[in-house]
């Protein structure tokens, strides 16, 4: 079985998309693939609850336990290693990776950035594309490097920017998108890994 490993910081509703694709296309029979465990950096993550209801093993490695990056990254690498992971998916895991994680898990860790990379890399994305007078916005999921925000590029969707948009809306219009394409995006790389 190749095991899934989801990392979240929050609401989790991209973790939840993919739970929820994973068991309407029987990932198990179809592709060989199950969510076999969701980690967060806080204990506080909605998330975590929703994995729960779903039988699925949570855990919490607290950066704030970890006096540096290089420390909670080791700790988060070991708990990552238990599953013997075919796939790491990042999923509003609000943490910067140091590039010797990332290196451990090369070809085999993707994020969601939810605008049109390589534009806005980093925060504030919805804000920054309203400010910047762009008429489309979107999402990308890629493959991790240690670049932040970069990576080869696995799937984008777009979506317009509307008049008088708020970054409120705008984030709420490319989250509907992000949740049709990372399970997408998950079941395409775990077809050829
Ligand atoms: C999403 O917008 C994702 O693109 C970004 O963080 C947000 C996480 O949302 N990296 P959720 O926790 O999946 O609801």
């Amino acid at each position: 079985m190749k095991n899934i490993v989801i990392l979240i910081s929050g609401g989790g509703s991209n973790m939840a998309a993919i739970v929820r694709v994973a068991q309407r296309d029987n990932w198990r029979e179809t592709l060989g693939a199950q969510v076999s465990a969701v980690l967060s950096n806080r204990a506080d993550a909605g998330g975590l609850q929703l994995a729960r209801e779903q039988n699925i093993a949570t855990g919490v490695v607290d950066h704030k336990a970890y006096a540096s990056r290089e420390a909670f990254d080791a700790a988060l690498a070991q708990a990552i290693d238990w599953q013997q992971p075919a796939l790491v998916v990042l999923a509003g895991f609000m943490r910067i990776l140091t590039p010797h994680f990332v290196s451990r898990y090369t070809g085999r860790l993707v994020n969601i950035h939810p605008s049109l990379l390589p534009a806005f890399p980093g925060l504030h994305t919805h804000q920054r594309a309203i400010d910047a007078g762009c008429t489309v916005a979107g999402v990308t999921v890629h493959q991790v490097t240690s670049e932040l925000d970069h990576g080869p590029i696995l799937d984008q969707a777009v979506v317009p920017v509307l008049p008088g948009d708020t970054a409120q809306a705008l984030a709420a219009r490319i989250l509907s998108q992000e949740h049709l394409i990372y399970p997408r995006a998950i079941a395409r790389l775990l077809r050829g890994l």
